[in-house]
């Protein structure tokens, strides 16, 4: 059995000894962004409990993983922090705890992550759904030879970040009160914030937000099959778009002011039958 199957294997068989039930759905909190969502059927305990490699840590990045239930016999897996290709994982590593989330039975994946805004009409505090991506990071976590089982060699990319749940989202943030704006998001390695001349290119490519993340997980998930939601938060004007330099404090800063709309978007989300209609949770086996 190649090795990646049998490291899933052996978490899957841990999971279940404990007596655990599959999730409906996963959800992946970025930067600042790991807000509650209520009490935890399970967890939370460390991810590095679950990962078979080394975790390594950012300051102000959570990495933990709980079960939580949005919802009566709707239990979501909830990774509170993510990983990064910048800390030195690879793409394969980066998206673990999506292919283990998949493997455990998910079918939709939910994430949230901080961004650079490269529109000057979308100001610090922005919530917008992403609607496509650039993987401008030159890596794929598909490289190799994934097991066949998992999906096409090469996946299609199409509507990667599903309409239907992103008018769903923007329902939601409505009936809340904000609006959900929804843009392209460009996915660089980092861990330097872009210069002033990248984010023109940026722009020019079709670019609305720029980040560090999402862009290998969307890409696992896709090949897996899950449909995949993901609202970033407008935690700064990226380089050159305002005057100001960039600092990681900011980004924690925009995280927890914009924590009670995201909250109440996830918990609204989360609660909604819709979100995980027309998939049926299979345990993977
Ligand atoms: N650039 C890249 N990643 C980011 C930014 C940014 O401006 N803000 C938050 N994450």
């Amino acid at each position: 059995m190649d090795h990646r199957e049998r490291d899933l294997e052996a978490a899957v068989a841990r999971w279940r000894s404990l007596g655990r039930p599959a999730p409906a759905l996963a959800l992946v909190a970025g930067s600042g962004l790991a807000v509650d969502l209520g009490a935890p059927l399970a967890g939370p305990e460390p991810l590095a409990d679950w990962l078979p490699f080394e975790v390594r840590t950012v300051p102000g990045h959570r990495h933990e993983v709980e079960l939580i239930e949005a919802a009566a016999g709707r239990p979501v897996l909830y990774f509170r922090g993510r990983l990064h290709s910048y800390q030195g994982y690879e793409p394969a590593e980066v998206v673990y705890p999506v292919r283990l989330a998949a493997r455990l039975g998910a079918r939709v994946l939910v994430m949230t992550n901080a961004a650079g805004g490269v529109r000057p009409e979308w100001p610090a505090g922005t919530l917008a759904a992403i609607s496509d991506q650039l993987n401008l990071t030159g890596r794929s976590p598909l490289s190799g030879e994934p097991p066949a089982h998992w999906g096409p060699r090469f996946p299609d990319l199409v509507d990667a970040y599903d309409p239907a749940l992103r008018a769903l989202a923007r329902e939601h943030a409505a009936r809340l009160g904000f609006e959900l704006a929804e843009g392209v998001y460009a996915g660089l390695p980092g861990p330097a914030y872009e210069t002033p001349a990248e984010v023109r290119m940026l722009r020019t490519m079709g670019a609305d937000l720029v980040g560090m993340s999402t862009v290998h997980e969307v890409v696992a998930a896709r090949h897996l099959g899950l449909r995949c939601l993901v609202v970033s938060l407008v935690a700064n004007p990226a380089s050159g778009v305002s005057a100001s330099a960039l600092t990681h404090e900011e980004v924690l800063a925009a995280g927890r002011a914009a924590g009670g709309r995201v909250r109440a978007l996830l918990a609204a989300l989360l609660a909604d039958p819709r979100l995980t209609a027309g998939v049926s949770s299979s345990r993977g086996d």
